[in-house]
């Protein structure tokens, strides 16, 4: 009988196997919760804000998928147009719309508001997903600090306008696209548009903090209502919420942090998974107030729960908005 002897590369070569599972492995994990419920949409209507790409791509996309109508709502209809085609080839659910909503516009968005308002018969989920981080120091069309703008007072003034639809299609849910970059933020009411110093990393995290104390009040004046309204945090997320940070931009940077992003971030589609928690578990169908991630509920630090913040910035931001 010949004697068997292993090939030279046979060790190396499973350990090459072993390691690179064992990657792919903590990849997954590192990915977070991922949402099972199996929930359908027929007969509901969603709006998704900022749905062309990154996450709000993902969830537009998750919610084709379970047959609901979705409502694209993006500032460039052209990206918009591409990315809603690519969902319905995907899902074959053809009741995709593409809306313009410019959050950098009162003006866009009492337009988009009004349509909704009139050419749709309800409105179950409204996700106010879209946002833009530590950019440049840019002024919304009404003078507004552009991430104050377009993550807060855009959504804040959207979501009034939305309301009654909202109310009158009850249950419905309200989730606003938070991060974990609120707890870092301060709302800085001495300078609260950045007038005199901006500061970009200070002026997302002041955003996503009022993203976080919106949610709050709005959920106590919405009791009763059976709509519900919670904050979201999607975790790290590789999509192009970074296109304003210098490390992106060059390449040596990219290719030197490539293994350590491509472990640490989430895909979109597994930043997605909270968002669709929020929107669907028919376990939070009365859960309102909440800050979720990770598809659970997560308590928010006393800093951010002191009330005579929570007011004063929904003072300052129906008067900006000119809510009355
Ligand atoms: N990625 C992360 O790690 C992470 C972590 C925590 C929280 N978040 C939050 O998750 C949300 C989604 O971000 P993402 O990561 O998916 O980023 P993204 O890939 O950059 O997508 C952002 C979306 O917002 C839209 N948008 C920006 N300005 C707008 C405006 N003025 N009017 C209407 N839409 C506008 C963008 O449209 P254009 O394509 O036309 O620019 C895009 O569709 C944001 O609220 C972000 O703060 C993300």
């Amino acid at each position: 009988m010949g004697s068997y002897s292993m090939p030279k590369y046979a060790v190396p070569l499973s350990a090459l196997g072993t390691f690179i599972g064992g990657l792919y492995l903590l990849k997954d994990y590192m990915g977070g919760a991922k949402y099972t419920g199996e929930e359908r949409l027929a007969g509901r209507t969603v709006v998704i804000t900022g749905a062309n790409t990154g996450i709000g791509k993902e969830v537009a996309r998750d919610l084709a998928r379970r047959g609901g109508r979705v409502i694209m709502a993006c500032r460039d209809l052209d990206k918009c147009e591409r990315a809603r085609a690519e969902i319905v080839v995907e899902t074959a659910n053809r009741n995709i719309k593409c809306q313009l909503l410019d959050l950098a516009s009162i003006g866009s968005i009492k337009a988009f508001a009004k349509a909704v308002n009139q050419n749709e018969k309800r409105l179950d989920i409204l996700i106010n997903n879209a946002g833009i981080m530590r950019c440049p120091k840019l002024l919304t069309e009404d003078g507004f600090e552009m991430q104050l703008g377009v993550n807060h007072l855009g959504h804040f003034l959207l979501t009034h306008l939305l309301l009654d639809k909202l109310k009158a299609s009850a249950p419905s849910r309200i989730i606003n696209v938070s991060s974990l970059a609120h707890s870092r933020g301060r709302i800085n009411f001495e300078d609260l548009n950045s007038a005199t110093t901006y500061n970009p990393a200070a002026a997302y995290e002041q955003s996503k903090l009022a993203n976080v104390l919106f949610t709050l009040e709005l959920a106590k004046r919405l009791k009763d209502t059976g709509v519900t309204c919670n904050a979201v945090n999607p975790g790290l997320v590789k999509t192009e919420i970074g296109r304003h940070l210098s490390v992106t931009k060059s390449y040596i940077s990219s290719f030197l942090l490539f293994p350590f992003l491509w472990l640490m971030l989430k895909t979109p589609r597994q930043g997605a998974q909270t968002t669709l928690y929020a929107a669907l578990d028919p376990n939070l169908a009365k859960v309102t107030g909440k800050y979720l991630s990770d598809c659970e509920e997560q308590a928010l630090s006393e800093k951010v729960l002191d009330e005579a913040v929570v007011k004063r910035l929904w003072a300052i931001s129906e008067k900006w908005t000119r809510i009355t």
